[in-house]
């Protein structure tokens, strides 16, 4: 067999991406007058209809409270293409938004379900789509339930029957807010419709480079014998963010920041660094092997999570000269208000695999700049035969860093020999970038999981024993949180500068185990 050394764009494995693809199916958005649905939402469906991933057989039906009618939904649609790519030609645009429909209705009453009823069968049997439904759920979490059970009471979905047309629901996250509520949320969509039918999202799983980190690990012989403790020291992931709440305070009032970003996005990427092989590629053995890496993770050590938890919240602060709003005087936010923007954690995991090699994750929003990072770090050469030679004792060691967002690289740190007569080490970085390679059209999150979702794919959507144990293992400490008063609140939480690098508190974290965050 010949090896070939220079790198080809492959066009193999692209079965995702032919034409139709994603088969005949409505596309019904609940929330469809939401911030989501503009941003993300349409023009994701318009990239799959445009690159003809999803046939003619198609068409969307938007669904909110607000009165419109298809004209005006028509124009919203527009405005939402045209602001994500100013570039696309009109007749495109105008092309997708016929296929745009409206249905104005309260999310518990069944006049709007009625009405949504007689739409879609109408635009089933115009377009011809089989049947075939998928509902996203892009309101608040609040509403699911009472969303799935007014489409089963109206016969809109039904328990999956072989054979007949599919019904599947995408559901947003936070799916729950601790571990009774996603609990609870679980059981209620289960009365109307089987786990296979259920699409819990995670829009970091449907990010090119973070479904790269499987076929790094699992494609390549090289790294998977030395992924383990014996040659890991320690495993680092930080979500940095510039932006700060942009007008989601009430939400994130409610939320925080370990639970927007660590129950989720965060966990899933440990655990894709994390899991081991899984027997095929197929949905429940890649999520049998996350949840059972999510299971191995000790549980935060509720007398001294001090040490293994940093909180903190945004001051006020600068970006350049352009002066930064504190946290608190967000619109919409308390004056007095706890909520994290800002946490470092030291995890443990349990395995054979992991043990004493903590993960450590940081996430922060109004930071210096935006990043997403995952940066595995390698032990020391057992012997360094250099040191007496040259200037360097100790080298640095390996480190495999998965640049995720903005930058998509993947870049190995290694010693290399300085030319000249004495020997002298210093590390050099082996690199390779998505977009150099690919060109910069790569961020299709969205499209690639409301694909997955036509396809009945759910190898990139949370299980349901994910999202418990996900629940399970966050859901103490934010009882704990949740039990102290507001002046102990304010002592645990550590004020940062917007625009900073952050506390430092993060900083002292990983600081104290001798270690430090990998700088870009
Ligand atoms: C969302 C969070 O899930 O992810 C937001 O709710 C966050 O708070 C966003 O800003 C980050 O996504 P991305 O793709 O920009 O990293």
């Amino acid at each position: 067999m010949e090896i070939k050394l220079s790198s080809e764009i492959s066009e193999a494995g692209a079965e995702s991406c032919e034409i139709g693809a994603g088969g005949p199916c409505g596309y019904v958005i609940f929330g469809a007058s939401g911030d989501l649905t503009h941003r993300k939402l349409l023009p994701a469906v318009f990239s799959l209809f445009r690159t003809k991933r999803v046939p003619e057989e198609f068409f969307v039906v938007g669904f909110a409270r607000s009165k419109m009618d298809d004209t005006a939904f028509r124009l919203r649609v527009k405005d939402s293409l045209r602001q994500a790519d100013g570039n696309i030609p009109e007749s495109e645009v105008e092309n997708f938004a016929a296929r745009c429909f409206y249905v104005a209705g309260g999310y518990d009453l069944d006049d709007g379900y009625k009405q949504l009823q007689r739409v879609a069968e109408e635009l089933d049997q115009k377009y011809n789509t089989g049947g075939n439904f998928v509902f996203h759920l892009a309101t608040p979490p609040s509403l699911y339930a009472t969303i799935v059970s007014g489409l089963a009471r109206n016969k809109l979905v039904g328990k999956h029957q072989n054979n007949a047309p599919y019904h599947r629901v995408i559901v947003e996250k936070p799916f729950g807010h601790d571990f009774d509520s996603a609990n609870s949320l679980n059981r209620e969509l289960l009365e109307h419709l089987s786990e296979d039918q259920i699409f819990r999202i995670d829009h970091y799983l449907g990010k090119e480079t973070v479904q790269n980190i499987l076929m790094f690990r699992f494609a390549n012989r090289l790294f998977e014998p030395v992924w383990n403790s014996q040659h890991i020291d320690h495993v680092q992931i930080t979500v940095a963010e510039e932006l700060g709440v942009e007008g989601r305070a009430g939400y994130f009032e409610q939320t925080g920041l370990l639970r927007d970003m660590f129950q989720n996005h965060m966990l899933q990427l440990a655990a894709l660094v994390g899991m081991e092989p899984p027997v095929d590629l197929s949905a429940d053995s890649v999520r049998d092997e996350k949840v059972k890496f999510m299971k191995s993770i000790r549980p935060f050590d509720m007398d001294s999570l001090d040490k293994q938890l940093v909180r903190g919240q945004y001051g006020t602060g600068k970006s350049g000269e352009l002066p930064l709003k504190a946290y608190r005087e967000e619109e919409g936010v308390a004056p007095a208000s706890c909520t994290e923007t800002y946490f470092a954690m030291k995890l443990l995991v349990d395995n054979s695999c992991w043990k004493d090699v903590p993960f450590y994750l940081r996430a922060g929003k109004r930071l210096e700049k935006k990043q997403t990072r995952i940066a595995v770090i390698f032990k020391q050469v057992p012997h360094c035969m250099f040191a007496r030679k040259s200037f360097v004792v100790t080298p640095d060691p390996n480190v495999l860093v998965f640049d995720i967002q903005p930058q998509q690289r993947i870049s190995l740190l290694f010693q290399a020999k300085v030319p000249g007569a004495r020997i002298c080490l210093t590390p050099l970085n082996m690199s390779f970038d998505y977009r150099e390679i690919y060109g910069p059209k790569m961020d299709e999150d969205y499209s690639t999981l409301i694909l997955d979702c036509m396809l009945g794919d759910q190898t990139l959507y949370w299980r349901k024993d994910g999202v418990e144990t996900s629940w399970k293992l966050l859901s103490p400490v934010l009882k704990k949180w949740e039990a102290c008063s507001q002046a102990e609140k304010n002592s645990m939480l550590e004020l940062y500068a917007a625009g900073s690098r952050g506390p430092e508190g993060g900083n002292a974290l990983i600081e104290k185990d001798d270690r430090a965050w990998i700088a870009s």
